[in-house]
This record gives C-alpha cells, sequence and structure tokens, in this order.
C-alpha cells in the first residue's frame, strides 16, 4: 500500500532532525563525559554539591543582584567555616582554577555558552 522503502528512510531523517539537540548535547566533540576539575584549594564548595550542579547560574545571579543592587557583602563562609569572595572571578575561579577545566567541561557538553567573560575576567590557563 504505502512504498516503505521511502518513508522508512524518510522517518530515520526525520526523527534524527528533530532529536538532533537531545544527542547532540550528549556526545561532546570528542565523545567523552564531563569531568569538571576538582578543587585542590578547599574541601566545599559554597553550597551543596548537589546544589551547585543543578543551580549555579542562579546562585551567581543571586549574588550579582545581592552586591551590585542591594549593595550586599563580598564575603562569605562555607559550611565548615572556609573564607571565600562572594565573585565569579574572585570567588568561584579562585577555587575553580580553570575555566577550561571546570566550567567548558560541564558546558561544552551541555552547549552552553555564558557571556560572562565578556566582561569578567577568566583566570589564565596553562594550556
Ligand atoms: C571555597 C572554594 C570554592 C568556591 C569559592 C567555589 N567552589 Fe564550587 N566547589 C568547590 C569544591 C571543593 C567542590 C567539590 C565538592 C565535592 O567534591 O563534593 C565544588 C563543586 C562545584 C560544582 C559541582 C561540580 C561537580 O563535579 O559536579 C559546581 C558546579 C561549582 N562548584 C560551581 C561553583 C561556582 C559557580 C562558584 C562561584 C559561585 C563556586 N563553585 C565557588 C569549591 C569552591
Ligand atoms: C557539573 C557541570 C557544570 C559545571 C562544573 C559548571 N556548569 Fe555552568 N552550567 C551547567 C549546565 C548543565 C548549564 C545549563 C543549565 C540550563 O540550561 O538549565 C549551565 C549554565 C550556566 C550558566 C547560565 C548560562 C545560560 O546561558 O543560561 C552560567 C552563568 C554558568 N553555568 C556559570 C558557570 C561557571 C562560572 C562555572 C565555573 C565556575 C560553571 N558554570 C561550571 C553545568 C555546569
Ligand atoms: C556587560 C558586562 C558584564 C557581563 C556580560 C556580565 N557582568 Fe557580571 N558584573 C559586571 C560589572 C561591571 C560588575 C560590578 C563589578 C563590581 O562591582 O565588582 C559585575 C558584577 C558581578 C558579580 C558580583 C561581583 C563579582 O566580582 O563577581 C557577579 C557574581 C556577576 N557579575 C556575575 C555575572 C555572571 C554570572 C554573568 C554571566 C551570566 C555576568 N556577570 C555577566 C559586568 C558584567
Amino acid at each position: 500500500m504505502y512504498d516503505t522503502g521511502k518513508i522508512i528512510p524518510g522517518l530515520l531523517v526525520f526523527v534524527g532532525l528533530v532529536t538532533f539537540p537531545i544527542w547532540y548535547g550528549f556526545v561532546s566533540a570528542d565523545g567523552h563525559l564531563p569531568n569538571p576539575e576538582k578543587p585542590t584549594k578547599a574541601k566545599q564548595c559554597v553550597e551543596s554539591t548537589e546544589f551547585m550542579r543543578t543551580s549555579h547560574m542562579v546562585l551567581l545571579n543571586d549574588w550579582r543582584d545581592n552586591i551590585v543592587r542591594e549593595g550586599g557583602s563580598r564575603h562569605g563562609k562555607t559550611a565548615d567555616g572556609t573564607e571565600f569572595v562572594r565573585s565569579l572571578h574572585k570567588g568561584c575561579m579562585d577555587c575553580h582554577t580553570s575555566k577550561r577545566k571546570f566550567c567548558d567541561e560541564c558546558h561544552t557538553y551541555a552547549a552552553v555558552k555564558p557571556y560572562c567573560w565578556d566582561c569578567h575576567i577568566q583566570p589564565k590557563e596553562a594550556n
């Protein structure tokens, strides 16, 4: 009844195109899973690791609004009492010293490109 010889390949191409963003996101350029570098400087992040994994972008926005608009403090402490600066460059990147081996490791994989570095200084990379 139908010309399955054309419909099936046609369907495959269609499904491939529709799901492109999904499978594209799961295979990074060299096909490995993200493995963000562990900081050596401290044992804990500014919030729990689980929270940071899912919500670091929200936290960064909160820091910025709080500091720039509400004149909030630039100083914070982790749960174990390690002091840090509430700042992208002087805080996050003080512990996570490599943008390439930390932030980019996940972002390339997830195909996100935060524009923050247009203005904020990124750490010098050893390469
Ligand atoms: C005082 C040092 C310190 C600061 C400042 C810090 N981090 Fe962390 N961060 C850590 C440590 C240590 C871990 C790993 C904790 C663990 O292994 O459970 C971590 C984990 C993370 C993770 C999860 C990584 C993974 O492997 O899943 C993310 C995401 C993250 N940090 C983002 C940030 C961002 C964004 C900032 C700034 C808002 C920041 N961190 C500031 C020390 C820090
Ligand atoms: C454990 C993996 C992981 C690490 C490490 C990580 N990110 Fe992310 N980040 C993500 C994911 C996944 C998204 C996209 C989330 C979404 O779209 O909901 C994201 C999104 C963001 C966004 C929002 C971008 C946008 O366009 O919406 C910012 C800002 C950001 N990350 C900053 C950072 C900074 C700064 C670092 C390094 C200090 C970092 N992230 C490290 C996984 C990570
Ligand atoms: C157009 C330039 C520009 C862009 C793009 C930008 N910022 Fe900022 N950001 C600033 C300036 C200017 C300040 C104020 C600096 C200060 O007072 O220390 C600031 C302050 C902040 C602060 C608080 C102080 C500090 O030292 O970090 C955070 C956190 C922050 N920005 C996060 C982000 C994040 C996350 C992104 C990307 C999603 C981003 N910014 C993109 C210009 C920018």
